[in-house]
């Protein structure tokens, strides 16, 4: 017999309080080949691990006695004001968790009042999430041999009114993600790449044990370097963000080629394993930036007080991956109004017992990292 899932916050459930329960039910309720496909990590998934474990290890100095009765999480990125420092992550084929997909999670964000990332792999295109779904959006750009696609997906951004390009600068190869090559992960016949439609995808080997990464590499332009960010910045009048710098040395490059933000990723520990959590590395890059551009984080925030460690230490807002499409999968647009609701009351509760009205507040000094014990 089938088995049922209990209804979020039925009687039959405990109310969802936090967004991982969200990961729990979506266990239950995806697919297995799915669920990994969205949970996995590469190889040895010690970076998956380590990017929760990491923020577990900074802990708080708050202040007390502030008068907290009104506080502002409002913020502005590339001049674009954000109800909160939290955004959503550009993740693959949303349609996997939820027959509505991207326009779901897009309607979801718009309501929260934040900006939503579409991914270079999303299964609804990007005319027709902006057609559903009102709000702030930003273009995840990646780089495929055929440049005719890319200047096309940069063009068809551009026209749907899509105020920034994320290149994606850590992945010119897919990491080994070893549960979809034991669950030989393939699309189902009703969800397709949709950002993608000029191209082939009947080439793609299905009976391969890890056809569709096999394709997507074949794809993806592994020779990128600098220059062709530059060329990104003379084919778009919008702005270039850099996902996945996490190095000074990289950021300096980033800031040399005039980029308008850098997004601190380790792709959710899809790619390189042994990669250290961003939020450790991330002062190292805010050094280095000088405040010339912002800079962003994402990788395992799971919680208000992750985001709020993220900003003491210098980060101007966070994207959040998973949770987006655990939540969706679940709950569909109203999972993903409810996580992100949860992240923002999260955030605010914190800002509240550590004296902090606004986000500029949120200083270093709140913060104490295992580099300051020493
Ligand atoms: C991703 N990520 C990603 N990044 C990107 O630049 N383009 C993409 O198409 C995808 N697709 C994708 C699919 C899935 C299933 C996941 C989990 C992640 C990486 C994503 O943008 C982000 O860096 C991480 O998800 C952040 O980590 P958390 O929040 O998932 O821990």
């Amino acid at each position: 017999t089938e088995r049922r899932i209990p209804q979020p916050n039925s009687r039959e459930m405990p109310l969802i309080t936090n967004v991982s329960d969200y990961e729990e039910l979506a266990r239950q309720k995806l697919p297995k080949m799915v669920y990994d496909f969205y949970a996995g990590g590469a190889e040895d998934q010690w970076t998956l691990k380590e990017n929760k474990e990491a923020f577990s290890k900074i802990l708080f100095r708050p202040r007390v006695l502030i008068d907290v009765s009104h506080i502002d999480m409002s913020t502005s990125i590339l001049g674009y004001k954000i109800s909160m420092p939290i955004m959503v992550a550009p993740t693959a084929l949303h349609k996997l968790a939820h027959q509505e997909g991207e326009v779901a999670s897009a309607q979801a964000t718009a309501a929260a009042g934040t900006i939503m990332t579409l991914s270079s792999w999303s299964s609804c295109s990007i005319e027709e999430v902006n057609s559903s779904a009102p709000g702030l959006r930003f273009f995840q750009l990646s780089v495929f041999k055929d440049r005719d696609i890319v200047q096309q997906l940069v063009r068809r951004a551009e026209n749907a009114g899509y105020k920034a390009i994320a290149v994606t600068v850590d992945a010119p190869r897919l990491g080994c993600r070893e549960a979809d090559v034991r669950n030989r992960f393939t699309l189902p016949e009703n969800v397709a790449l949709k950002c993608f439609e000029g191209l082939d995808l009947s080439k793609m080997d299905k009976t391969n044990a890890s056809g569709l990464a096999a394709y997507v590499t074949s794809q993806i332009d592994s020779s990128l370097s600098w220059k062709d960010i530059k060329w990104l910045q003379m084919i778009t009048w919008l702005p270039i963000l850099v996902k996945g710098v996490i190095t000074a040395e990289d950021a300096r490059l980033a800031i040399e080629c005039g980029v308008a933000g850098i997004i601190m990723s380790n792709h959710g520990g899809r790619q390189l394993d042994y990669l250290p959590a961003t939020i450790s590395c991330l002062e190292e890059v805010v050094r280095e930036a000088k405040g010339r551009v912002p800079v962003f984080l994402d990788s395992g925030i799971r919680r208000g007080t992750d985001v709020f460690k993220a900003l003491a230490l210098g980060a101007s807002g966070v994207f959040i991956g998973r949770p987006v499409l655990f939540a969706l999968a679940v709950d569909g647009k109203a999972g993903v109004r409810n996580a992100l609701r949860m992240l923002r009351d999260e955030l605010e509760i914190t800002m509240a017992l550590s004296g902090c009205t606004s986000l500029k507040d949120i200083t270093r000094d709140r913060v104490i990292t295992e580099s300051d014990m020493i």
